[in-house]
């Protein structure tokens, strides 16, 4: 019997390399989540075009068609709902979406961001992080909730910043470990074992390992 994968959507706006890393490890036979669609608010998103290719149902919604924000989320929940997903991934989506429409998939939506939030929330992380001097950066997957890169903490992971480093090379060495966090984060999701309790996410899976990063190098 095949095992049973979680319908996931993906919703994007642009170049969705995010969405490629999610697809890529949800074809391994043991991963517990299925990308069943993929959603773009933009009808240009460059990751639409691949997701096409591979043979991923693909829908566009474009926000410009629609006279309020709560028209434009109606479509959205419609065809959500018609592709059977049960988690919604943000990759790069990049509108903001109403308490109504966050409360309808309270919890089963996540969100990738560039930064280790709480800190930098929004937008140009790489560059705020660099004039801000902090040494080590890094990224977040969190359960979405309708202020702006906030909601319970899933997974995170950080690299270091190097002197030297500019807003590209620091954002290409994050954008890295979001391609290895996020694929690991929708899993624990799929599983149910990243249970919201109190708005902070208890993993119920023996994930601890005591190595850590320290920058400069001890
Ligand atoms: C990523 O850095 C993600 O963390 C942020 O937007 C960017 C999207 O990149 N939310 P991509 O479209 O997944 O390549």
């Amino acid at each position: 019997m095949s095992q049973h994968k979680t319908p996931t959507a993906i919703l994007i706006s642009g170049r969705g390399s995010n969405m490629m890393s999610l697809v890529e490890a949800s074809r391994a036979p043991g991963y517990p989540a299925e990308i069943v669609t993929v959603i773009s608010n933009r009808p240009d998103a460059p990751g639409i075009a691949w997701a096409k290719a591979q043979g991923i149902a693909t829908v566009i919604i474009d926000h410009k068609a629609y006279a309020t924000r709560e028209a434009f989320e109606a479509e959205l929940d419609e065809a959500l709902v018609a592709s059977k997903a049960e988690i919604v991934a943000l990759a790069g989506f990049m509108r903001l979406m109403t308490p109504d429409f966050v409360g309808r998939w309270q919890s089963r939506m996540i969100n990738i961001h560039p930064s280790l939030l709480p800190s930098f929330k929004g937008l140009h992380t790489h560059e705020r992080a660099l004039e801000t001097g902090v040494r080590i950066a890094g990224c977040t997957v969190h359960y979405v909730r309708p202020e702006m890169d906030t909601g319970p903490i899933i997974a995170q992971a950080a690299v270091p910043v190097f002197s030297g480093d500019s807003p590209g090379s620091l954002g290409a060495r994050v954008l890295a470990a979001e391609h290895r966090l996020y694929p690991a984060a929708l899993r624990l999701v799929a599983l149910g074992r990243a249970r919201v309790e109190g708005e902070k996410v208890s993993i119920f899976e023996d994930v601890n390992d005591s190595s850590s990063l320290f920058s400069p190098k001890v």
